[in-house]
Formats: structure tokens, C-alpha cells, sequence
């Protein structure tokens, strides 16, 4: 059995890339992660009376990832379950996320960029160390927003070398700035939008990650355009349907996951299109087009 755990996993894009491993793989066990058990036991329930077999095969786990107590909890049982059934965790989705305009920018990285991390290291030592894999779910918006940045920015944001430690600075820097959009652009940082930097800021820690742990496959990638709640305010904004606005379903946006999953991706602590090919850290790329090459 391979054991995977899905944060964010009771809605959206982390349900589809649950359903997706149990639909597609007969040989996982899936601890679907959500910050409210109800929610998350009410999703797993939806699935089961739909895939009945799935029920031994599928884990509600209650985890906030803006929270280090339930985080360590949420690893304490995956590490029981791991010694009584002899297994290694396979692989950790850090799905998980939060979006909104009227979200201040402490609450955005707490979950998109904090939260990603605070995972990582508590279910590092549970993970496989041969084969283990960890997929983070940033955003196109973290490419786009290292676009907007100045040159030392765009170096720093994605520097291969780039360690926690200066990263970390750097967030402390971006949380203690005053000013809004101008004290941004000051600093050579865009517009300071709030999740673009806190995607991009989880690119850049899934570089220094894999590098720090070479035996694993650590990767990020975006789902892609999704209808899905945390789209919804912006889709009746527009007065189209998600169709016109070129939007795709949550199955749509797991297919990038399920190849970083269980697919072959050749190297390590790279970003994703949704198509599943190699993006750049520092500019979007649509999908459809050639992948990335460094030595393009
Ligand atoms: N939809 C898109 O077009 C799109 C595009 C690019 C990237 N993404 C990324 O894809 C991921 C999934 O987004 P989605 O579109 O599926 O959004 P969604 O439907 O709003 O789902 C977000 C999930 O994250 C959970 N979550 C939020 N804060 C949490 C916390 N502190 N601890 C644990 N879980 C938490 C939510 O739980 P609750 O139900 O309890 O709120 C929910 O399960 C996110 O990382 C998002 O940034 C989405």
C-alpha cells in the first residue's frame, strides 16, 4: 500500500486528487487531510457511497496547516499507522490554500507558504526515503508574480541555491513592510500581491527542498484555471460562465499532481504547468506551449 496524504483534501482540486489516487491506483491508502473533521468525514462519506471499496482504502485526518499543534498531531497518527502496518508514507500533496483580495497577506502565507512548509517538516521523517515524493500545489500566480519583480528580486525568488533561512528573512521583510501596493514597488516587489508572492515564495522552498533531500521527488506544479469555491467570487465578478472564462474542472486540475504523483518527472524541486510539462519560476507559461529548459 502506498499511504498518501492530501491537505485541503474535503473540496475543490484536493477531493479530485483524492479520488483520482484511489480511482487510479488499487495499491494506495489515502489520509485525507482537512482543517474541520465534519467537512472532511462528510467528503470521504460522498465518496465511499459512490466507490464503497474505497472505504478501506481512505482516512479522514483532521490538520490545519496554520497550526504546528495539529500539523504534529496530524504526523503523530500517520506515525502510528505507518509502524502498525510496516509502511513509509509514499508521498504528502500540500493542497491546501487560500485566496481572496480581502485577505491580509499574514494569512495568506500562513496557510500558502507556511503551512506548506510546516508539513514538510513534520512528515519528512515519515516519508519513504527512497521513493517518497512530496507535490506542492503553488499557482501561476507565483511565476507571474516573480515577473513583476525587479532583477535581485527575480535572482533571489529563484535562485536554486536559495536556503529556508533567507527565505524566511525575506518573508519577515514582506510582512513587516508598510505602505501597501507603492512600498511594494519600492522594493521592487510588483504590486505585493498577497498570494502571487506566497506562491511564489512555496516554489522557491520546493527548490531548496528537493535539493536538501535528493533521495526524494519534491515538486510543485499548478491545477490550472479551476471552478472551484476559491474561483467562485471571481467568476460572478466577470458575468461569464466559468466556460467563457476558459475555466476547467477540479478532475481537470489534478492531472498536474497525478504525474508528479506517480509519473516520471525528470529532476527535482521543478514547477509544472497543469499540462504536466516544465514551467519557468519566473514568468507564465500557457499551456499548450514547448516546456522549460534551463538551457533554452
Ligand atoms: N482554483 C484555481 O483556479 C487554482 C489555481 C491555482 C492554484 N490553486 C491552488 O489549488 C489549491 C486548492 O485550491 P481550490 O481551488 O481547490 O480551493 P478551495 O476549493 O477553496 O479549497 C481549498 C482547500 O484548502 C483548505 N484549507 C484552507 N485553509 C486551510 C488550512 N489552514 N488548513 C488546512 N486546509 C485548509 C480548504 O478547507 P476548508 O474547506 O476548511 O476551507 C479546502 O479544503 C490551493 O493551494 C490553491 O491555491 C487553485
Amino acid at each position: 500500500m502506498r499511504r498518501i496524504l492530501v491537505t485541503g483534501g474535503n473540496k475543490g482540486i484536493g477531493l479530485a486528487i483524492v479520488g483520482a489516487v484511489l480511482d487510479e491506483h488499487d495499491d494506495t491508502f489515502v489520509f485525507l487531510g482537512s482543517r474541520d473533521l465534519g467537512r472532511g468525514r462528510a467528503a470521504r462519506d460522498r465518496l465511499v457511497r459512490a466507490h464503497p471499496s474505497w472505504a478501506d482504502r481512505s482516512e479522514v485526518i483532521e490538520l490545519d496547516v496554520s497550526s504546528d499543534a495539529s500539523v504534529h498531531q496530524a504526523a503523530r497518527w500517520i506515525r502510528e499507522r505507518s509502524r502498525n502496518e510496516g509502511t513509509p508514507l509514499y508521498a504528502v500533496v500540500n493542497n491546501a490554500g487560500v485566496g481572496g483580495a480581502s485577505l491580509p497577506l499574514a494569512s495568506v502565507l500562513e496557510v500558502n507558504t507556511f503551512g506548506v512548509r510546516r508539513v514538510c517538516e513534520a512528515t519528512l521523517p515519515l516519508l519513504d526515503p527512497e521513493r517518497g515524493r512530496i507535490v506542492n500545489i503553488t499557482s501561476a500566480a507565483g511565476p507571474s508574480f516573480v515577473a513583476s519583480c525587479s532583477p535581485e528580486r527575480q535572482r533571489f525568488l529563484t535562485d536554486p541555491g536559495i536556503e529556508w533561512s533567507s527565505l524566511a528573512a525575506f518573508l519577515a521583510e514582506c510582512l513587516a513592510m508598510s505602505g501597501g501596493k507603492p512600498a511594494f514597488e519600492a522594493a521592487g516587489l510588483g504590486d505585493g500581491n498577497a498570494y502571487g508572492l506566497s506562491k511564489a515564495c512555496a516554489n522557491a522552498y520546493t527548490l531548496c527542498l528537493a535539493r536538501q533531500h535528493p533521495g526524494l521527488r519534491v515538486n510543485a506544479c499548478t491545477p490550472g484555471f479551476i471552478e472551484t469555491d476559491m474561483t467562485r467570487a471571481y467568476v460572478e465578478s466577470q458575468g461569464k460562465t466559468p466556460a467563457e472564462l476558459g475555466m476547467k474542472t477540479p478532475s481537470d486540475g489534478a492531472r498536474a499532481a497525478m504525474f508528479l504523483l506517480f509519473g516520471e518527472p525528470e529532476g527535482n524541486g521543478r514547477y509544472y504547468g497543469s499540462d504536466g510539462l516544465r514551467s519557468p519560476l519566473d514568468r507564465y507559461r500557457s499551456p499548450g506551449s514547448p516546456p522549460y529548459r534551463d538551457d533554452a
